[in-house]
């Protein structure tokens, strides 16, 4: 069993409910919906970081519908082949926990700044643990998982490096190039994307598979034209002309282009 440490002073916590503590009497609640929220303020840059409940609820709703069942499963074959006997997954940026509650291990914990996404995760999927952290100060000791994803979220390295095991992996999730060209052609018309690095190079791991995943989908209303806007981050630069554009829509056929990078952890 991973036990996850106190935020403020580092100490393994006893996780019974109602509430988390740690030896130096640091005590975190247990939430009815069944997270526990370890963002200390001084982890926070803002009252209510990260995503807010109106986008968790477009990209639970968005994802529900199965538009990116097949990132689910590719992501399902990566680990198969990957790591075939991993016991413990950690989601880093777990959001609402569509892409944990596809998978299969002993431990599966998910975290995310947002305390929204983490109260939908629990909901969603009762035999995960979900708690509100930021993957910057990770909450668990040293060499804990044997895997750690991040599905189009942060890439922490020295933390992800940190809790993983020796040749345990990291799955990085990211928007190619020409993901959602037909969304972002309509919300910045003129905008030139800047260029991104695909298959980047982290301290303390090795490049085991990159592969891109393209598909394309039509979504046939208008809440679900809203819905992908407010799960990306567009929505959070979108502009008047633009948030009025896509207002009027009610069809919108898009590809997803996603690429999938499989690190390994070097040994220590
Ligand atoms: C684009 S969403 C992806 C959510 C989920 N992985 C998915 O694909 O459905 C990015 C997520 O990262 C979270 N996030 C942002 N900064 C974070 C941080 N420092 N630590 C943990 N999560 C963070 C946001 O709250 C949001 O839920
Ligand atoms: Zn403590």
């Amino acid at each position: 069993m991973i036990s996850p440490l106190c935020p403020i002073c580092g100490a393994p916590l006893t996780t019974e409910k109602p509430a988390w503590k740690c030896e130096n009497r640091h005590s975190f609640d247990v939430a009815r919906q069944g997270y526990v929220n370890l963002l200390p303020v001084t982890q926070k840059h803002s009252l209510h970081p990260g995503d807010s409940s109106v986008m968790v609820a477009a990209r639970r709703d968005f994802l529900n519908a199965g538009y990116y069942a097949p990132i689910a499963e590719k992501l399902c074959d990566l680990l198969a082949r990957y790591a075939p006997n991993a016991e413990s997954i950690l989601d880093a940026g777990c959001g609402e926990g569509y892409y944990l509650s596809h998978l299969d291990a002993k431990e599966r914990w998910g975290i995310d700044i947002s305390k929204d996404a983490v109260r939908y995760a629990a909901v969603r999927e009762k035999n995960a643990k979900f708690l509100a952290a930021t993957a910057v100060h990770l909450p668990f000791p040293d060499a804990a998982f044997d895997c750690v994803l991040s599905m189009f979220a942060l890439t922490a390295e020295t933390e992800f490096a940190r809790v993983l095991r020796n040749s345990g992996i990291f799955v990085q999730v990211l928007a190619g190039e020409t993901h959602l060209s037909a969304l972002k052609s309509i919300i910045y018309p003129t905008l030139l994307e800047k260029e991104k690095t695909l298959h980047p190079q982290l301290e303390g791991f090795a490049l085991l598979h990159e592969e891109t995943l393209a598909f394309d989908f039509t979504l046939e209303t208008q809440g679900m034209v809203q819905n992908l806007l407010y799960m990306t981050p567009h929505a959070w630069r979108i502009s008047k002309d633009g948030a009025e554009a896509l207002a009027q829509m009610s069809r919108l056929s898009d590809r997803a282009e996603v690429v999938f990078n499989v690190y390994g952890r070097q040994e220590r």
